[in-house]
C-alpha cells in the first residue's frame, strides 16, 4: 500500500472505530432526548482545546451553569446585573448545538445580601423579585429551554409544608404562583420548573411537593413540570418508588426533569464493587429517563469528580460521584449509560 493510502485507511480506520465506539450525545440525539451536564466555575478559564470542554460539547447536548446563574452572582449589587459569565456559557452551547437550562430564579441560597432582608416591606421585595425574573428571563429569552424558577421552597417537617426563606416571610406562600406568572410573562416558550431535592420517591417530601404543583395547575399557574435534583447516595436509590413518583407528576398533566443527578460514595469505600454498584444506580435512573415520555431532560450535577460539590458539601465524607474520574477517565457509570443508551437509540 503507498504511503498515501494507508494514511487514508488509517484516518477511515480510526473515524470508523470512533464512530462504532460513539458518545451519550450521539445516542441522546437520535432519541431526541436531552442529556446534560452542570457547568462548574472552571470552566471560564479553561482554554477551547481543553478536555472538559471537550467532553461537554462531544458528550452532552444540554448544559446548565452550576453556580453563575444564580442571583448572588447575577445581580450582586442591586441595579448591577452581572451576564458575563453566562453570556459566554451560552454562547458555547448555541455554537455547539445545545440546548441550556436556567438555574435559578427563585432560592433561599446564593442570593445577593441586599436581596436576603427579611426587613424590607412587602411591597419592596415584591417588586424586587418581580424585577429580578423580569429582567434575567427577558435578557434570556428564546435562548433558555426550561428554568428552574422556584428551588427548595418545600420542607416537609413544617405544619404547612414551606420552607421558611426570606421569600416566604415577607411575601407568603404566593410568592412562588407569581414568580411563574413573572417568568412566564417574560418568556413564554421556556419551559418553567418547580425544582427540588429528597422528593424523587413516593414520601413526605414529594407529597408536599405534589399538592403544590397540582394546586399551581388548579389555579391556571404557569408551571410547566417538576425538576427531581437526585443528589443520591449509593445504595438509597428504588427506581420503582421514583418511577411512581413520575407518574403521578405525569397524570397532573406536568414533565418531570432530571435536574442535578450525583450518587455519593463514603469517603471510605471507594471500591471497585461500589463503582459498579454506582454504575448500575446510574443506569436505572437513566432508564427511568429514556423509557418516559414525560421526563424531558437528564441532567449530572457536574461533569469529574474534580470539580463535584460533593466533598466539600459533605465536608470529606463523601465523593466520587459523577461519571468521569479526577482525569476525565470514563467510570464503570458512563459505560453503563452508554450501553443502554446506545441499546434504545439502534431499537
Ligand atoms: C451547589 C453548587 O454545586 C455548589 O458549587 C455551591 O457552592 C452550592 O450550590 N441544589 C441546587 C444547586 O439546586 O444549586 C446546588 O448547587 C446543589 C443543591
Amino acid at each position: 500500500m503507498k504511503n498515501s493510502n494507508l494514511l487514508i485507511f488509517l484516518f477511515l480506520f480510526s473515524a470508523l472505530s470512533m464512530s462504532g465506539q460513539g458518545t451519550l450525545r450521539e445516542s441522546a440525539d437520535k432519541l431526541n432526548k436531552h442529556i446534560g451536564v452542570a457547568v462548574s466555575s472552571q470552566f471560564f478559564s479553561f482554554p477551547a482545546d481543553h478536555p472538559y470542554k471537550t467532553l461537554l460539547k462531544t458528550e452532552f447536548n444540554m448544559v446548565v451553569a452550576e453556580n453563575s446563574m444564580k442571583p448572588a452572582n447575577i445581580e450582586p449589587v442591586r441595579g448591577q446585573f452581572a451576564f458575563a459569565y453566562a453570556d459566554s456559557l451560552l454562547s458555547f452551547a448555541e455554537t455547539n448545538g445545545m440546548k441550556v437550562r436556567g438555574h435559578c430564579l427563585v432560592w433561599h441560597q446564593q442570593i445577593p445580601k441586599w436581596m436576603n432582608n427579611d426587613q424590607l416591606s412587602r411591597e419592596e421585595l415584591s417588586a424586587i423579585l418581580k424585577e429580578y425574573i423580569t429582567t434575567v428571563v427577558t435578557h434570556f429569552k428564546g435562548r433558555i429551554y426550561a428554568w428552574d424558577v422556584v428551588n427548595e421552597a418545600i420542607d416537609e417537617k413544617e405544619p404547612d409544608t414551606y420552607r421558611k426563606t426570606v421569600w416566604y416571610k415577607v411575601l407568603g406562600p404566593s410568592c412562588i404562583d407569581s414568580a411563574f406568572v413573572w417568568a412566564h410573562r417574560a418568556d413564554p416558550s421556556a419551559i418553567l420548573i418547580y425544582n427540588d431535592y429528597g422528593g424523587e420517591e413516593m414520601n413526605a417530601k414529594s407529597n408536599a411537593v405534589f399538592n403544590l404543583v397540582k394546586g399551581m395547575k388548579e389555579r391556571k399557574i404557569p408551571v410547566s413540570g417538576v425538576g427531581l435534583q437526585c443528589h443520591f447516595q449509593l445504595g438509597k436509590l428504588n427506581a420503582d418508588e421514583m418511577k411512581k413518583n413520575m407518574q403521578r407528576i405525569a397524570k397532573l398533566g406536568l414533565q418531570t426533569q432530571i435536574t442535578e443527578l450525583d450518587i455519593a460514595i463514603p469517603s471510605d469505600q471507594f471500591t471497585k464493587e461500589n463503582a459498579e454498584k454506582q454504575a448500575e444506580e446510574y443506569k436505572q435512573v437513566m432508564s427511568l429517563f429514556v423509557n418516559d415520555k414525560n421526563c424531558t431532560c437528564f441532567m449530572l450535577w457536574g461533569l469529574t469528580d474534580k470539580f463535584s460539590w460533593i466533598p466539600g458539601f459533605s465536608k470529606g465524607k463523601r465523593g466520587n460521584a459523577l461519571i468521569f474520574a479526577d482525569d476525565y477517565s470514563k467510570k464503570p457509570a458512563y459505560n453503563s449509560m452508554f450501553n443502554l443508551l446506545k441499546k434504545m437509540a439502534g431499537k
